[in-house]
């Protein structure tokens, strides 16, 4: 289903449209897409704040956090900080390890996935999104990531079990609407690291068409190894392979699209179009 009638578009919403990315497991890209998307929205001129929940802090590291950064989300989930006061730079809310023991400490308190939505209410009123990053896991973090969100988008490698991780993903998104966030909506999948030249690779897409339609965003991210040499040097894919980039600008075009906000995704198509004219006449 796509949210084009219902959605009020992002930029009149009173408070920010909240996208979390989950998957399964780790390895499936989703650090790096949201990263990516949350580059892609900047450039259109959206004010987008990045959350980071995994205690990897892979996401605080790609955003330049230092690792002593502090306070961090694990002092707001613990109450200990405003969320407001946690945003570094204006732009990201980091993690690092020591969130491993508040997701314990989360499990013994009242409301415990309810932490993260009501720690962000008030900064969710400065940002026109909010994209917030899982960890490789469907636990309790991840719970409170999805009831913080208005949308959830599943990150898929493709590998040959892909279908079963995102079969498990989304039972965990779709308890969270059943239980505690009716509201909340499955954007859907994104098929991603993907080498479609190869057998296994385009099984997976169709196997997760067939089972998903069009849950499926038509967009999927490449393989490369430019991605890894990307991180390590601190440059957006965007700038560092605006080729392979053009794959987050046509995913981050979708999503707006998905979120029913036609001018912003016309904003990203209109980019994507000065960057990589030849890929967008072929479509
Ligand atoms: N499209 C891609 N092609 C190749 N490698 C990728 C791609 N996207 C991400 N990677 C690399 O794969 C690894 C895992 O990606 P990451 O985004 O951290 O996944 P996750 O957050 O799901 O664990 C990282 O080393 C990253 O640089
Ligand atoms: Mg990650």
């Amino acid at each position: 289903m796509r949210g084009a009638s219902v959605r009020t578009p992002v930029a009149i919403l009173p408070h920010a449209s909240t996208i979390t990315v989950c998957s399964q497991k780790g390895g499936t890209g989703k650090t790096t897409a949201v990263r990516t998307l949350c580059d892609v929205f900047r450039r259109i001129g959206l004010d987008v704040l990045a959350v980071d929940l995994d205690p990897q802090g892979n996401l605080s590291d790609y955003f330049d956090v230092p690792a002593d950064a502090s306070p961090t989300i694990a002092d707001v989930l613990a109450g200990q900080a405003r969320a407001v006061d946690a945003i570094h730079d204006g732009s990201v809310l980091p993690a690092n390890l020591g969130l491993a023991e508040s997701e314990l400490v989360l499990a013994g308190k009242m409301g415990r996935e309810l932490t993260l939505k009501r720690a962000l209410r008030e900064a969710k009123r400065q940002y026109d999104l909010v994209v917030i990053d899982c960890p490789p896991s469907l636990g309790l973090l991840t719970v409170n990531a999805l009831v913080a969100a208005d949308y959830a988008l599943i990150s898929s490698e493709a590998e040959y079990f892909s279908l079963q991780g995102v079969e498990q993903a989304l039972e965990v998104v779709e308890l969270a609407k059943e239980s505690i966030h009716p509201e909340l909506e499955w954007l859907g999948i994104v098929l991603n690291i993907a080498d479609l030249r190869l057998v296994h690779s385009r099984e997976a897409l169709q196997q997760l068409k067939e089972r998903f339609g069009e849950k499926v965003f038509e967009t999927v991210v490449r393989r490369s190894v430019r991605y890894a040499e990307s991180a390590e040097r601190g440059i957006s894919i965007l700038d560092y392979a605006p080729d392979l980039g053009s794959d987050y600008l046509r995913l981050g075009e979708e999503v707006l699209g998905r979120l029913g906000d036609d001018e912003t995704a016309s904003r990203v198509a209109a980019l994507r179009a000065d960057v990589d004219p030849a890929q967008v006449s072929a479509g």
